[in-house]
Formats: C-alpha cells, structure tokens, sequence
C-alpha cells in the first residue's frame, strides 16, 4: 500500500516539475534539449527527496505535506502563499540542490566533479583544503534554473515562491560540514586536509522546519498596489521582499484550518488520521499527536486492535533454509474518528484554528 503512494507521489512530482509549458520559457537558458536530458532526472528524483523529507517533518501535524500541497508550479490555480507553502518550496528546492550536487561529486556528470579550487590553500591553523569538496555552486546553478525557472509571475506569490526557493538552497550551503583527514609523522595530525560535505539530507529538513516556525509573514499593502501603476506596486512588492534575510522563509497569506475538510484547497480534513499515544519512547510532540490531531480537532481518539503477522521463531537449518513460524500479535493504534462523540459545547470550543 505505502509503495503505490510512494510511485503516485514521483509521478505526481515528475509532471508538476516538467510542465512543459513551464519549461519551453526556460528552455533557452541551458544549451538544448541535451542538457535537459542530463539533468532531468537527478531534478526529478531531488525534488521527490525533498517532498519525503516534508512527509517526514510532517508526520504529526495537522498538515502533513499532502498531494495536493505538491503543485510548484505557477500553473496551478489552487496554489497557496501560507507559511506550509514556503516550507515546500524550500525543502523541494534544496533536494533539488543537494541531489545535483551529490551526484556531481559522484562522478555523475562530464562537465563537472568535486570543488578542488581552494586546494593547497591553508585554510587554519593546522589544516590545509585538499580531496573533494561537494560542489554546491555547480547543485545551486542547475537547480536554480530549473526550479525558479517554474516561477514565471511576477507578482507577490512569484516573488514569495522565489525567495523561499533560495531560503532553500541557502539552507544546503549553510548546513555543509568541515571533514578532514589528519597526516603527520606517524599519525601525528600534525597537519590535516579538510574539505567541505553535504550534510545529512534529514539536518537539512530539520533547519528548514525551525525557518518553518520562524517563518514571517509579509503584510503586502494592497491599497496602495492597487491605487499605484504596476510598476509602483511591483516596485514595493520587491522592496518588502528585500527587507527579509535571505536565509527566512516567507509567506503571504494565513493557513486554512487544517482540522477541517476543505474540498476546494484539496485539504482532508484529521479525520482518519493516525496518532500515537502511550509508546514508551515517544517524543514530547509525538505524544501530543493524539491531543493536536482528534482532541483540538473536535474529533475522539478511537482505539483499534490490529492483528499484524510477523516471522518468528525464526531457525537456521543446515544448509541453507531459515524456517520461521508466523507469529500473530496485537498492536493498538489509535486514530481520529467522527465528531458524534463530542456534544456541541465542547466542539465549539475547540473549534478554533491553531497550529
Ligand atoms: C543522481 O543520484 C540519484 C540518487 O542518488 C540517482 O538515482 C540518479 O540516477 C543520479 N543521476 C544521475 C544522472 O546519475
Ligand atoms: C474552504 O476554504 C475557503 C478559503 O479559506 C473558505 O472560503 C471556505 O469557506 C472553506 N470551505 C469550507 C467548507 O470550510
Ligand atoms: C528509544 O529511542 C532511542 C533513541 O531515540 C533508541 O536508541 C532506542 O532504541 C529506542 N528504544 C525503543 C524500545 O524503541
Ligand atoms: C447540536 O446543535 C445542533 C444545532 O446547532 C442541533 O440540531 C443538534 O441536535 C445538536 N446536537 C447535540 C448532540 O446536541
């Protein structure tokens, strides 16, 4: 079952990114067609990197990264500018960034390899640049160009999408760690040689949940964009942007009510959602999920027994089969369930939005 979605979401990613329309207007800025191909599906497979990381970072909030988030192009109409939009656009574009340049200093592509520009050079006391450095200018190029290239407004929500795009690949950059090797007469570490790494993947997604939180919301003055000529109106458009640091992320509008089903912003609503509860080795925000997603919902915590089949008892015969039992057990796992439960008194107090 979690496969089929799992193949669903690459397809869905696959088609929002090469919208073709989007791409014939930047069609011209990389040599051809060639240099499409070359990259297509390292763009493809960063940009679905990212999303699972936001499924990841996601997991137990009200809003959990859903399908419907997933359109980065400026084509579709639905699209958003709340806070959970600039998280997506940033942590798509840093997958994007960082799978360029993973596959770069892999040895992926012709026309590049490691950043050895600062070799030889001292870079402190005691160490000097030297082996591969990951190059993040060549990830930051092409991936800038692909993915700002689906921004082809140039309003507020372009301008929004662009900068949480570059918040993104900032965070790449910013999280890159130090790694050296030491030399020296008989591992003395008298000198060493260090270059910079990309960090985990996941410490990437973890910073940008923090910008989430952090994340600003920019008051656009719509009076004064609508009395002004345009090239007023996007003049102030572009000078609130540039009051904001480069490394936050931004946003336009206040999120919906993610308790609530909302069939025309594509949300589900918490309703059959799961939550944990009672797991010894939960994190304080796990253990608020049941509280965060049914409780403050307005909706109760159902309990449901479910019967999985493991391997068990598993044993080694000479040579060379395992024979293993099936064992049956029961786990609990609860859910957010129907609103009967609640008298109205109650649901109209928790009714109101909260994050
Ligand atoms: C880049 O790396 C990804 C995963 O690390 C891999 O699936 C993909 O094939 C690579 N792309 C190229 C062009 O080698
Ligand atoms: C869905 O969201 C829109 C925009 O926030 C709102 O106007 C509408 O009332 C919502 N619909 C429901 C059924 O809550
Ligand atoms: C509990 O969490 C710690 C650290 O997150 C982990 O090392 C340990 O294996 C976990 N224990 C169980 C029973 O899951
Ligand atoms: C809840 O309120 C509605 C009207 O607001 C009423 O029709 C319904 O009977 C009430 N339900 C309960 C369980 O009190």
């Amino acid at each position: 079952m979690k496969r089929n979605t799992f193949i669903f979401t690459t397809v869905g990613l696959c088609c929002a990114i090469f919208d073709t329309s989007a791409w014939s207007v930047n069609n011209f800025l990389m040599t051809g067609p060639k240099a499409y191909l070359t990259y297509s599906t390292s763009v493809s497979v960063g940009a679905h990197s990212g999303i699972e990381e936001c499924k990841h970072q996601f997991n137990w909030e009200r809003w959990n990264c859903p399908e419907s988030a997933l359109q980065l192009s400026t084509h579709n109409r639905l699209r958003s500018a709340t806070r959970e939009t600039s998280f997506v656009h940033a942590i798509s574009s840093a997958g994007v960034m960082y799978t360029l340049t993973r596959n770069c200093s892999m040895g992926d592509f012709d026309n590049c390899g490691c950043d050895d520009s600062r070799n030889g050079r001292v870079g402190g006391r005691g160490w000097v640049w030297g082996g591969c450095s990951d190059n993040v200018e060549f990830g930051e190029r092409i991936s800038k160009l692909f993915v700002d290239g689906l921004e082809t407004g140039q309003d507020a929500r372009a301008l929004m999408n662009l900068h949480n795009n570059e918040a993104g690949r900032l965070a790449v950059k910013e999280m890159m760690k130090r790694t050296c090797k030491c030399h020296g007469v008989s591992g003395s570490c008298s000198i060493q040689t260090c270059w910079l790494q990309l960090a985990e993947f996941r410490e990437i997604g973890n910073y940008l949940k923090i910008k989430y939180d952090q994340a600003q919301k920019l008051e656009m003055d719509k009076r004064r964009m609508r009395a002004g000529n345009s090239a007023d109106s996007r003049r102030t458009t572009v000078e609130t942007f540039s009051n904001v640091l480069t490394t936050e992320l931004v946003f336009l509008e206040d999120s919906p009510n993610y308790c609530m089903r909302n069939a025309s912003l594509g949300l589900h609503g918490t309703e059959g959602r799961e939550c944990l509860q009672g797991g010894k080795n939960l994190s304080q925000w796990e253990r608020r999920s049941c509280r965060r997603l049914c409780t403050e919902c307005g909706l109760r915590i159902e309990e449901r027994k479910i019967e999985v089949v493991t391997n068990c008892h598993c044993k080694f015969r000479w040579c060379c089969v395992v024979n293993c039992l099936d064992c049956k057990q029961t786990v609990t796992k609860y859910y957010c369930s129907g609103r009967r439960a609640m008298s109205n008194k109650t649901r109209r107090r928790n009714r109101g939005p909260k994050r």
